[in-house]
């Protein structure tokens, strides 16, 4: 007796239910397969809650209904659950009186996805209340994508499966630009309900290409890059260009010491010659002496060098000759 009033209420419900639907799904919950699902719901009521003179359902629609959970002359009620809900719903029974419809849904499977819920409290005498429409969604990340290189054809393909729903796929350059395809990504549902994704893309003239996966649902997105790597001549070239600057710069600091030794051998180096030698005024006989002076000419004695005397007589004689030139005169 009861089992039918319970079954043709579910009928009506059944009737009116895809009509709700169309309207409904004003919020959304997003699991992951295999965890739990809070879906949060509250009611406040107008007058005091009692347990033996309502009815409580967890109602489901995904193309036909589904009962997730039933309270009903205070208590829970198992008869009419549907059977992928069973052992994988948990009402608080103490909070109920507290209007807390809230309801966990464990071990989401992806037959849970897209199933439109909402809680139908039936207060003896007072017509149903619908509340808390949400639509459930659930997603199951992808594998790591894989990219192949066909280099005869000069593609990549990538790839990848175990998701769920539906991903979108796209390939991006280095740059970030979005890769045209010539042909779109071949989605395919396996037999489990995941899908698996392959898609080609044609990287002449690239040489970094991105494939990104994206789960609408979880909003992950997974991306693999392929980077051509240096052609080997490139790299042949380098090394052989870097080993002939290296000999240069070998050779050119030979030729260098060996001019530095020669120089030195002869004369003493330019910085090493005294600063008074350009001041000098003394004859040209000074001046051709100067460059090649033999060490330790240099040293001064009682700060004044035997070349400033050896100049200063020199000075003296061509005077002494300059003045002899007169006399001739
Ligand atoms: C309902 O009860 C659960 C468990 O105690 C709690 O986590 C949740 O916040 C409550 N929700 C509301 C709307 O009160
Ligand atoms: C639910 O749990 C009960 C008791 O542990 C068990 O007998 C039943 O087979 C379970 N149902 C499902 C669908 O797992
Ligand atoms: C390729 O480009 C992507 C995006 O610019 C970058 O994240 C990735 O590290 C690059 N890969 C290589 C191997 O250079
Ligand atoms: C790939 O693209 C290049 C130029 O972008 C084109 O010449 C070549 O035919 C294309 N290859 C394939 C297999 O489509
Ligand atoms: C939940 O999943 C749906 C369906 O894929 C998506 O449209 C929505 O943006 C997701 N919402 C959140 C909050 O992740």
């Amino acid at each position: 007796m009861e089992k039918r009033i319970l079954s043709v209420f579910l009928f009506v419900f059944s009737v009116v239910f895809p009509l709700l639907h169309a309207s409904s799904g004003n919020l959304i919950v997003n699991g992951t397969r295999g965890s739990s699902l809070f879906w949060l719901c509250h009611h406040t009521f107008n007058e005091p809650f009692q347990p033996d003179k309502c009815s409580i359902f967890w109602q489901g629609y995904k193309g036909s209904d589904i009962v997730l959970h039933v309270y009903k002359n205070g208590q829970e009620e198992f008869h009419h659950q549907h059977e992928s809900f069973q052992n994988r719903t948990t009402i608080f029974l103490d909070q109920l009186p507290l209007g807390n419809f809230s309801l966990i849904i464990e071990k989401l499977m992806l037959q849970d996805d897209e199933i439109a819920v909402k809680v139908i409290f039936i207060s003896e005498g007072k017509p149903a209340k619908k509340l808390c429409q949400t639509t459930l969604y659930v997603a199951a990340p992808f594998q790591e994508p894989k990219i192949e290189i066909n280099q005869a054809e000069n593609t990549a393909t990538c790839s990848t499966k175990g998701g769920y729903p539906k991903p979108e796929l796209k390939w991006t350059s280095e740059d970030g630009r979005i890769l045209k395809l010539r042909k779109l990504p071949v989605i395919k549902k396996e037999n489990d309900g995941t899908y698996s994704v392959i898609s080609t893309v044609n990287i002449t003239g690239l040489n970094n290409v991105t494939c990104e996966i994206y789960n609408p649902t979880s909003k992950e997105t997974l991306r693999m890059s392929h980077k051509e790597p240096v052609t080997p001549p490139a790299t042949g070239t380098i090394i052989s260009i870097s080993i002939i600057i290296i000999i240069i710069i070998i050779i050119m600091t030979i030729i260098f010491f060996a001019v530095v030794i020669t120089l030195k051998a002869r004369c003493p180096l330019p910085w090493n010659v005294p600063a008074q030698r350009t001041q000098t005024t003394g004859g040209a006989s000074a001046e051709r002496e100067a460059p090649c002076a033999a060490p330790g000419q240099n040293e001064s004695y009682n700060g004044v060098s035997p070349r400033e005397n050896q100049a200063a007589y020199r000075r003296q004689n061509s005077v002494t000759n300059d003045s002899i030139a007169a006399n001739h005169d």
